[in-house]
Formats: C-alpha cells, structure tokens, sequence
C-alpha cells in the first residue's frame, strides 16, 4: 500500500471507524474508593486542567472536522471529536463521583488558524501518549488504585492510542496530497520539537498544570523506579498498544526512537541507585 494513496486514506479511516467503542461515561462502574484512595485521588493537581484539555481538545477537533473537505476523513476527525469531548466528560464524572473540588471552569475559546491548532494538538498527543502509556502501566503495576479505576481508563488509553495513529498517517496523507512530501520528515521534526520545548517549558518551571503536563508531573505516589525502568515501561506498554493496529499504517516513531536512544546511554552509564519517584497522569 502507497502511504498517501486512495488505499491509505480508506484503511486508516475505515481502522478508525471500525474500532469505535460505544460507551457512555456517566454509567461506567466507578468504585468505591477507601479514605486512603480518595485522599490520593483527591491530591493529585491537575484535575482542572485535564477537564480544560479535554474540552478544548473536543470543541478544536469537531471545529477542525467541519473545515474538512473530504467527507470520509471529516467523519473521522468528527469521531475523534466526539471521543474528546467524552474523555471530558468521563473526567467531570470522575470529578462529581469523589466530590473532587473544583473552581467553575472558563468557557472554551477556539484557536484562530483551526488546521494548525489540530496539527500541533496531533504532535503532543504523540508525546503525551507515550509516557500516559508508561505511567499507566507503572501506576497499575503498583496498585495505586483499585483495578476499576483502571478498567475505566484503560479504554481511554487505546482511544489516544487510535488518535495519534490516526494523526500520524493522517499527516503524512495530507502532505502527499500537496506533493510536499520531501518536506515530510522537516516538517514532524519541527512540530516535535515544539513539543518538546512545550514539555521542556513545562519541567523546568515545575509547572504540571500547562501544556505537557502529563508527562512532567503530578502525583508522587513514592513507587521506586529508576529511570531505565521508567523507559523500559513506556517502551513496552507503546508497542503493547501499537501492535493492535494494522502494520501497514504508520505508528508514531520519533519518541519511542528517542527513548530507545536515551535507553542506551543509560545502559552505558555505571550503575547508580537513583530512583526517581513516579508520576500518575492524565490522558491527552
Ligand atoms: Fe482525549
Ligand atoms: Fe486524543
């Protein structure tokens, strides 16, 4: 299969379609959680913004979906639109179910340039993601929670999981069909490295409540892990994920590549005791 091609464009759409999971958030089986749970639920400080990202990232998406011309891929982005703002919702129900407390939230302003907003959105899904995947797997592991809690988010993980594939064959279709193909890799790295630098902003001003904040912090839960555990588990927990999609699509490389690459080093590096405390986060 030609990646920009009439073949393309119809799996990676008919993959996302077909892989929809029909769910409504208010009637998922929220546990019962004890005082030490809710205590540790209710520490964690960035429920207010995931509930803003996630509203956002709905009203953007279904915005983007309306501006699009080809009726199959508008369907599509209209559908991850949908999921979105239902991520939105399953966080206010969260919220109302353990009397988390929250400020009224501002309403929603929708970016000026809606196909950039959605592209750059597309980028830091893939960076988000990877390390929601990693920190869910460490969190689970570790029992933070009672196994309903992430019963409920698990599906959530897969739904960022289809997005970014989605976003990243998407990308490349659309590149394809402007004939800038040669731009491609020029391209993903420039919005990567925004990315990144949002990410970076966001360690360095200790801030977990801004853009990337699902891979910089939140919740210390004390769980020993060093960090060549902490890549070993992102690492696993994307191809566990990824290998649900169909191989001829793409997959989002540069950031599993990038940890890979930070794997090594630190395998060469003699072996200290740092542990680095570990992170419970939102999904994008
Ligand atoms: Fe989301
Ligand atoms: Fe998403």
């Amino acid at each position: 299969m030609k990646l920009g091609s009439e073949a393309h464009k119809q799996l990676l759409c008919q993959s996302f379609i077909e892989t929809h999971q029909e769910y409504e958030p208010e009637h998922l089986p929220f546990p019962h959680l004890n005082d030490e749970e809710l205590a540790r639920l209710h520490s964690i400080p960035f429920w207010a913004k995931a509930l803003d990202i996630e509203r956002e990232a709905g009203a953007m998406v279904n915005a983007f979906a309306q501006t699009v011309k080809d009726p199959v891929i508008k369907d599509v982005i209209a559908l991850q639109g949908y999921e979105e703002t239902r991520h939105a919702r399953l966080i206010q129900t969260l919220i109302n179910r353990y009397n988390i407390e929250m400020s009224v939230r501002p309403p929603v302003i929708l970016p000026q340039k809606i196909e950039p907003a959605f592209t750059t959105f597309g980028f830091e899904e893939c960076l988000d993601s990877f390390f929601a995947f990693g920190l869910f797997g460490i969190a689970k592991e570790a029992k933070v929670f009672p196994e309903q809690i992430f019963a409920i988010f698990d599906p959530i993980l897969d739904e960022e999981a289809r997005h970014i594939v989605f976003f990243v064959n998407w990308f490349t279709y659309q590149q394809q069909q402007n004939k800038v193909p040669s731009l491609r890799g020029l391209k993903t790295l420039w919005y990567y490295a925004r990315a990144l630098k949002n990410i970076m902003g966001a360690v360095t001003e200790g801030d977990t409540s801004g853009n990337g904040f699902t891979a910089t912090g939140a919740v210390t839960f004390n769980i020993d892990l060093t960090p060549e555990k902490f890549l070993s588990v992102c690492l696993q927990e994307n191809a566990r994920r990824m290998a649900k999609f169909d191989p001829q699509l793409l997959q989002p490389q540069f950031i599993p590549t990038l940890c890979k690459i930070a794997q090594k080093i630190l395998q060469l590096q003699p072996k200290r005791s740092t542990v680095i405390s570990t992170s419970v986060l939102n999904t994008p």
